[in-house]
């Protein structure tokens, strides 16, 4: 018997992909689910077929990706995928360097952030407790204090508005269920806006109130990778709790209207929760002029460590906890906060916002840059989203022909990292669910996210653009063949 968690992602991938679910798909997913549980391997065709009559031409024509997608539908690991990956390219290289595009994903720890950290935990003295009633909790709770007013600062508002959490994931399931769980007790707990293109820490966070009886709209970004404000304007309901956008895409880059629908919101007199994760410091944030009722934002994302993130909640809301315990964090978030972290982390926005206009043009020069190399070597190219209307960090490609999944593979051979939405994304209809939302032909286009930051510089793109047309020809030629 599939339980409900399984249930709800399924319902979700079925939207994803398209696939409008009937009773056979339904068997389908019951035998694997059950065959997995019994056996901790997942079931072949074969047994498909035994047990319930599908071939392996209905399970594919079933299901966008066959066997892989049932596996991956209801949480089966699947150690490989060479099956559905080209192969990669031959490229003889004259100098190996290593070339990071992939800041959206993490960042490096900057050196004064470093330094920080290094101090924190290299002190045989600085251990104390803030909640401690000595000098040296006294110390370690003023160190935590100055790194929330230095963030509250960043975001004009007041320090006891912000909650240290584990990190961007946390901050979002705390924003999402602290607001929802107030309405579990009503007889018709309440609608819900958000938008198909959100991060899986909102996603999932509001899949789970789903389970409870919730009701979501998912809202669809239009062509140029944007969730607008009539779209929100337009779903509300007399019995809508929240709303939730994010700010910048984690695949695209796109910025989204947040000012705009937090004005909806605010006439609405509902809570606006936004992810700024991506957004913050790259672009000014300034919840109270925005109508931000909860931002959620990470310490990874502008170079600090990993693990220490925050959620600012408007003075107007509260929370219900996530984590009960001890009264820290204004009783949002109950465990001894993880001061080397927060210091680490204040540091690393001080930095951030002190330094973002001037890095975000430098950034910007060196996107033209890079797109004025794409129109030379690589005709037919794609940009996925809006151009205009994106952090300067982030340029999101379409390549004809080739399959992201090798050229992924192709690049990182020769030192350069970037992402793409899943392993081998062209040519499967589980292709990133944004690039799909946005109406690409996911069968034509491979998907690049490449992502900039601090130590990127145009002598990089050289040593991309170098190698670049020889993997694409490559790649290409194998992919027909
Ligand atoms: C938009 C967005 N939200 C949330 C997160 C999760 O943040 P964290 O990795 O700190 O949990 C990420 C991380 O990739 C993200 O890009």
């Amino acid at each position: 018997m599939l339980n409900n968690y399984v249930k709800t992602f399924i319902n979700q991938m079925s939207r994803r992909t398209g696939t409008f679910l009937t009773e056979k798909h339904r068997r389908i997913l019951e035998f694997t689910y059950d065959y997995y549980e019994k056996n901790r391997v997942g079931p072949l065709y074969a047994n498909i077929e035994r047990f319930t009559g599908a071939t392996k031409e209905d399970v594919e024509t079933l299901f966008p990706n066959g066997l892989n997608s049932i596996y991956t539908w209801i949480g089966i690991p699947i150690h490989s995928t060479s099956d559905i990956c080209k192969p990669v390219a031959n490229i003889n290289i004259d100098e190996y360097r290593e070339i990071y595009f992939d800041y959206n994903a993490t960042t490096h720890i900057r050196k004064e952030v470093r330094k920080v950290l290094c101090n924190y935990y290299g002190s045989e003295s600085d251990f104390g407790n803030p909640s401690s009633s000595t000098f040296k909790g006294r110390a370690a709770f003023d160190d935590v204090m100055q790194a929330r007013k230095v963030i509250a600062d960043s975001l004009k508002v007041s320090p006891n508005e912000i909650t240290f959490t584990s990190g961007g994931s946390e901050a979002n399931n705390l924003a999402i269920k602290g607001i929802g769980l107030k309405y579990i007790e009503t007889k018709t707990k309440g609608h819900i806006i958000t938008s198909q293109i959100e991060h899986p820490s909102i996603l999932e966070s509001i899949q789970f109130l789903g389970m409870f009886g919730f009701n979501i709209t998912f809202l669809e970004a239009d062509k140029n990778g944007l969730v607008t404000a009539e779209a929100v304007r337009d779903s509300l309901r007399s019995d809508t709790i929240f709303a939730a956008v994010m700010a910048v895409n984690n695949e695209i880059g796109t910025i989204n209207p947040i000012a705009e629908i937090g004005n909806i919101c605010r006439l609405a007199e509902i809570p606006f929760i936004v992810d700024a994760v991506q957004a913050y410091g790259k672009i000014e944030l300034r919840p109270k002029e925005m109508g931000i009722s909860l931002m959620s934002i990470s310490a990874h994302k502008v170079y600090g460590p990993k693990g220490i993130g925050a959620l600012y909640v408007d003075d107007m809301y509260n929370v219900i906890p996530l984590i009960h315990g001890g009264g820290q964090e204004y009783y949002r978030r109950a465990g001894t906060e993880n001061v080397g972290h927060i210091m680490a982390f204040g540091k690393a926005a001080k930095c951030a916002h002190d330094e973002m206009e001037t890095e975000m043009a430098r950034l910007m020069d060196i996107r033209h840059y890079f797109i004025e190399q794409l129109d030379k070597f690589t005709p037919g190219y794609i940009i996925n989203g809006s151009l205009e209307k994106r952090v300067p960090t982030n340029l999101n490609i379409g390549f004809p022909d080739v399959d992201s999944g090798a050229l992924l593979i192709s690049l990182n051979q020769i030192g350069i990292y970037v992402s793409s939405g899943s392993a081998c994304s062209a040519g499967s209809k589980e292709a990133s669910p944004i690039i799909d939302a946005l109406g690409i032909d996911t069968n034509k286009y491979g998907a690049i996210r490449f992502s900039f930051g601090l130590r990127t510089t145009k002598d990089d793109i050289d040593y991309l653009f170098k190698y670049l047309p020889e993997i694409i020809n490559q790649i290409k030629r194998k992919t027909k063949s």
